[in-house]
């Protein structure tokens, strides 16, 4: 097994940038997250993983749901701030403009698209969660989307 060209190719896999949102009755967080794709059409699904260690994975867990915010070329200042500190050190809502879907699940303001998502199924993946989840509402669209590049992030 060759892990570091695995990584390296891995890099040629394209992404867009999301923000996860989560509330939960003791906390409200947004996590960046790029490893998120579409994975049924009927019903409309997604899978997203997050990483064990996050908040994001415990709240998501609490909650149930969650919304994705698709960013804009312009909001990868949000991007940075909601994926280099953890919701356990800061309240991230304090630091982005957001609006909240059914007055309650925070996006990002200003985003290309949101989606609402109920986790169906949430599956170990080693270091990550993999929350499978049925899209049940959403706006917007394809518009001026941020693309994820390893090297413009880390
Ligand atoms: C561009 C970008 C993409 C990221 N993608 C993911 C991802 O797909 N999954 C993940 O678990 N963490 C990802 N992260 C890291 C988390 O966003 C970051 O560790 C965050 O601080 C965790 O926050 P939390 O502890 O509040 O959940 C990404 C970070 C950046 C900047």
């Amino acid at each position: 097994m060759n892990q570091k060209a695995a990584q390296n190719a891995m890099n040629g896999l394209t992404h867009g940038v999301y923000v996860i949102g989560v509330h939960t009755q003791e906390k409200d967080n947004l996590m960046t997250a790029a490893w998120l794709c579409q994975i049924s059409s009927s019903p409309a699904m997604l899978a997203v993983a997050v990483s064990k260690g996050h908040l994001t994975a415990e709240l998501i867990e609490r909650a149930g749901c969650f919304t994705v915010s698709v960013l804009k070329k312009d909001q990868k200042e949000a991007a940075l701030v909601c994926g280099r500190v953890s919701g356990r050190a800061a309240d991230k809502l304090k630091l982005v403009k957001t609006d909240y879907v059914e007055g309650t699940i925070p996006v990002i303001a200003g985003s290309a698209a949101w989606l609402k998502c109920r986790v169906a199924q949430s599956v170990a993946a080693s270091d990550h969660i993999l929350f499978l989840a049925q899209v049940e509402d959403g706006a917007g669209g394809a518009e001026d989307l941020l693309v994820y590049r390893k090297d413009n992030f880390f």
